[in-house]
């Protein structure tokens, strides 16, 4: 507890000096969310990015979003606490791949989920988060679209638009652990409680969900709900938010496994150092990055 204190106030002093701001993902360790200036999901944290006034933003999440943040904030310094910090999800498309489909479907668009690199981004017409998915795909002006990499949003995106996706059969490994069986035990043990669910979870299981939505959207949804017991269906961090904002209500992860063991690299001691360091920083190749902002400013500007 003494050194976390002292790591804390180190971290204070370094964000004065440096003028950084400290942007964390819902799924950070909460000894990160604890100090974060904002907490956040995908979407909601690029937009930070692409809002701050201060000279250094600290990307507490996975590479990806430290590099959204980089193209969006081409000026500022990104710190990253620690570079392994990948997203298994965002390796499984690579550039020849999509080029391949977009050759074999050339009147199609390419929405592309913010978990991917930005290289990918920048083979995109427009990118995506949980949270805006469908808004994205019904503003694009073409029936078909090449959805990438997420096939378990794809499915759950599909139900919802009349337009024809193209799906990538990437998915992420932490939710795609969730099963049917996990929620009808979970159920059984919890028979008053809500199951929430994030659509990156399959298909069966999504459709078990007596909510559906991206991490923020099940936040509110919880914080709002008379309902005092909670299954929950996507990843173990949100358990900070979930808790702080609503004290009184129960929250039960629906498997132990829901940890993205990713998100969790991080930590506060990586995170003090990084900002003491200042290093590792994020670097986007120019020729990417201005590509890749074109998609990532049209999602924001939906
Ligand atoms: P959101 O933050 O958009 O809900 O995404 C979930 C996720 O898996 C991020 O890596
Ligand atoms: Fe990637 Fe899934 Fe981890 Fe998010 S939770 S960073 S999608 S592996």
């Amino acid at each position: 507890a003494e050194q976390k204190m002292e790591l804390q106030e180190r971290l204070k002093q370094l964000k004065k000096e440096r003028n950084a701001i400290i942007l964390a993902h819902y799924y950070q360790r909460d000894e990160i969310q604890e100090v974060a200036d904002f907490r956040g999901d995908s979407f909601l944290l690029a937009q930070k990015a692409a809002q701050t006034d201060a000279e250094v933003i600290v990307f507490c999440g996975v590479h990806f979003m430290g590099e959204s943040a980089k193209i969006l904030a081409p000026n500022k310094t990104v710190l990253i606490p620690d570079e392994r910090a990948g997203c298994p999800m965002a390796d499984m498309v690579n550039v020849d791949g999509l080029r391949k489909l977009k050759a074999q479907h050339p009147n199609a668009k390419v929405v592309t989920y913010i978990n991917s690199s930005a290289e990918i981004k920048a083979e995109t017409d427009i990118c995506c988060t949980s949270a805006n998915a469908v808004r994205v795909i019904q503003s694009v002006d073409s029936d078909e679209i090449i959805w990438v990499p997420d096939k378990n949003l794809g499915h759950y995106v599909q139900q919802h638009t009349d337009k024809k996706l193209i799906i990538w059969e990437g998915y992420c490994n932490t939710h795609d652990m969730l099963t049917v069986k996990d929620v009808y035990e979970m159920r059984t043990k919890y028979p008053e409680a809500e199951f929430v669910v994030h659509p990156e979870c399959r298909p069966e299981v999504v459709a078990m969900g007596d909510f559906v939505g991206s991490t923020t959207a099940i936040l509110e949804y919880c914080k709002k709900s008379d309902r005092k017991q909670f299954i929950v269906g996507t990843e173990d961090g949100t358990g900070y938010q979930l808790r702080l904002d609503s004290p009184d209500k129960e929250f039960h992860f629906a498997t132990k496994f829901l940890v993205c063991p990713n998100m969790k690299v991080n930590n506060l001691k990586k995170l003090v150092k990084c900002l003491e360091t200042m290093k590792p920083q994020i670097y986007v190749p120019p020729v990417v990055a201005d590509r890749a902002r074109i998609s990532l400013e049209r999602m924001l500007q939906v």
